[in-house]
């Protein structure tokens, strides 16, 4: 499952599309955790699709992430400035990449 802890425990090494990245990223086999707010481990992440479906407000978009071993796309939180914390993403990940912080 996702670090909750991401924060403390990784470096923010970046922005990618308004997204924050933390580290280690070395592709094509390790991506990182993006976003803050609602983060998505993206080397858990196999591409289910499920918090793309139900989010009400639209926040994640496919990312092509070619040649990483779980999937090659990953749902990016582009739009986490919009998140409404309902929790229906944490709860529907069959993987448990997403973490929301409604602090
Ligand atoms: Fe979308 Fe709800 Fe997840 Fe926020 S907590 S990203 S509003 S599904
Ligand atoms: Fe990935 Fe989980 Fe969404 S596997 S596509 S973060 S439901």
């Amino acid at each position: 499952a996702i670090d909750p802890n991401f924060e403390t425990n990784r470096e923010r090494v970046g922005d990618e599309d308004g997204v924050a990245v933390w580290g280690p990223v070395e592709p094509p086999e390790k991506q990182g955790i993006r976003g803050t707010h609602v983060a998505v481990d993206f080397d858990i992440c196999l591409a289910d699709g499920a918090c793309l479906e139900d989010c009400p407000v639209d926040v994640f978009e496919w990312t092509d992430t070619p040649d990483h071993p779980e999937s090659e796309r990953k749902a990016n939180p582009a739009d986490e400035d919009q998140c409404i914390d309902c929790m229906l993403c944490v709860d529907v990940c069959p993987v448990d990449a997403i973490d929301v912080d409604p602090g």
